[in-house]
């Protein structure tokens, strides 16, 4: 048998996982939610919440994913043998490839509309064409799903060439060019004329906002953008070297996320502001309004804009490429662990898999915009499914394993690399404290609370 991969460095660890977290949660929502909840003042929510929950979770799968160098279903396996917690190791693999089938449709169009900016259809004199032009984009059947088809093909040859040629050297390459894509574009929005108010509505703190929808917002938020209980975070953690200082590369992944995330917020709201509209967010906000503006501040001509608009859209499908290809990881690390079958058939069957959902997702649109579950389209219900659920329930139930079920000398052992690592054990108390009381508590409480309305 081959021997299994590992990720070369700390520093390519902390890039793939940044690469999985780094991606359409930190551009569409992030910005939206933070204007809507009170500027500063939720981002300071925010950062407590990444911190105190969302840190805890995504120890807790890097625990268990570094203690036995498998995936979510073999380690489930190895570290509870013959309970129940295999259901947990199953129902994370399921979830990422529900994420990836709608991610994918988005993944799709974010290629489209690179395609159209690099074909320069985003005039002046198509301005007010162009907020209507993804409405019917997004409603047709074959363009649509062409372009999902490339994008999903894409994810599936980076996971295809493996974690060392695929997925480490994507993200290693792909980290750093987003976060300069960001700032430039960041730097274009802050400067056009009327900026103000959005640099305002993204940094005035407003803490009569901060309701406690606002809460719960921070915490959903902060687990689809730290891409936490479905396994994917647990399934790139086995691929982390018994060297590794896991606080230090979780901590790392955190703070590249937020930091992206805000960067983001300052490339996209300046611009919305300055243009006179009022900001939304989702499809809406990416498909829609930038667009518009892209066009409108092309007036004259101006090759900065066509320019910007170009990198905009490369930093959606590179982000979001980045992401996906660790959702389809986590099935691809079952088939070829659990089941034997190669990397290749494994990549293939997942990507058939996501396909034909993706194509229901797609198809959601337009033809079955009639189908409702739950009184939802199929995207739409595939997305409350999985974020509003599945990964609030997964990142508990990794808690309450790591807090509960697992060793205490064992997950210490783990944090603290056998006590080697002084910081580390130094900080075990308090982050065992979070681990076990704080993070699942709290969950618990919002998910609760958020339920019953
Ligand atoms: N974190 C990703 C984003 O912000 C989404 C994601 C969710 C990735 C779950 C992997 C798993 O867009």
């Amino acid at each position: 048998m081959t021997p299994r991969e590992n990720f070369g460095s700390r520093a390519t660890v902390i890039m793939a996982m940044a690469g999985s977290a780094i991606g359409l949660g930190n551009i569409w929502r992030f910005p939206f939610i933070v204007g809507e909840y009170g500027g500063a003042a939720f981002i300071m929510v925010y950062i407590v919440c990444c911190f105190l929950l969302s840190m805890p979770i995504l120890l807790s799968e890097t625990i268990i994913g570094r203690r036995t160098h498998q995936g979510t279903f073999g380690a489930m396996n190895t570290l509870a043998p013959g309970s129940a917690w295999k259901w947990l190791g199953l129902l994370t693999i399921f979830s990422p490839l529900i994420i990836l089938s709608y991610y994918s449709v988005v993944g799709g169009w974010s290629f489209a509309y690179l395609c159209k900016a690099i074909s320069f259809q985003f005039k002046p004199e198509n301005a007010e064409s162009v907020t209507s032009m993804f409405g019917a984009f997004s409603s047709s059947t074959w363009a649509p799903l062409a372009c999902m088809v490339i994008f999903l093909g894409l994810t599936a040859l980076i996971v295809y060439l493996g974690v060392n040629k695929g997925i480490e050297k994507f993200s290693k390459i792909s980290i750093p060019v987003l976060f300069v894509l960001i700032v430039i574009i960041a730097v274009y929005s802050i400067t056009l004329p009327g900026a103000g108010e959005g640099v305002k509505y993204l940094i005035k703190p407003d803490f009569s906002k901060l309701t406690p929808g606002a809460y719960a917002s921070a915490l959903g938020q902060s687990f689809f953008s730290l891409s936490l209980g479905v396994g994917t975070m647990l399934t790139y953690a086995s691929y982390v070297n018994k060297n590794e200082n896991i606080i230090a590369s979780a901590g790392g992944t955190a703070f590249f996320d937020l930091l992206f995330a805000i960067l983001a917020g300052f490339a996209v709201m300046p611009a919305v502001f300055a243009a006179g509209i009022t900001p939304s967010s989702g499809p809406g906000l990416v498909f829609e309004t930038l667009p518009f503006i892209f066009a409108k501040m092309g007036a004259g001509g101006q090759i900065i804009s066509v320019t910007v608009s170009i990198l905009f859209f490369l930093t959606i499908l590179v982000a979001a490429l980045s992401s996906s290809i660790s959702m389809m990881e986590v099935g691809v690390a079952y088939l070829v662990e659990e089941k034997k079958v190669s990397r290749h058939k494994a990549t293939i069957s997942l990507f058939l898999i996501t396909l034909v959902v993706g194509i229901l997702c797609s198809l959601s649109f337009g033809t079955l915009s009639d189908i409702k579950l739950f009184g939802l389209t199929i995207f739409n219900f595939c997305d409350r499914l999985a974020s509003n659920f599945l990964m609030t329930v997964g990142a508990l139930l990794f808690s309450v394993f790591v807090g509960w079920k697992m060793d205490k000398a064992a997950v210490k052992d783990e944090l603290t690399n056998g006590g080697t690592l002084k910081s580390s054990s130094k900080l075990f108390p308090f982050v065992y404290f979070l681990i076990k009381y704080v993070a699942p508590v709290t969950i618990a409480v919002i998910f609760i609370l958020g339920f019953i309305g």
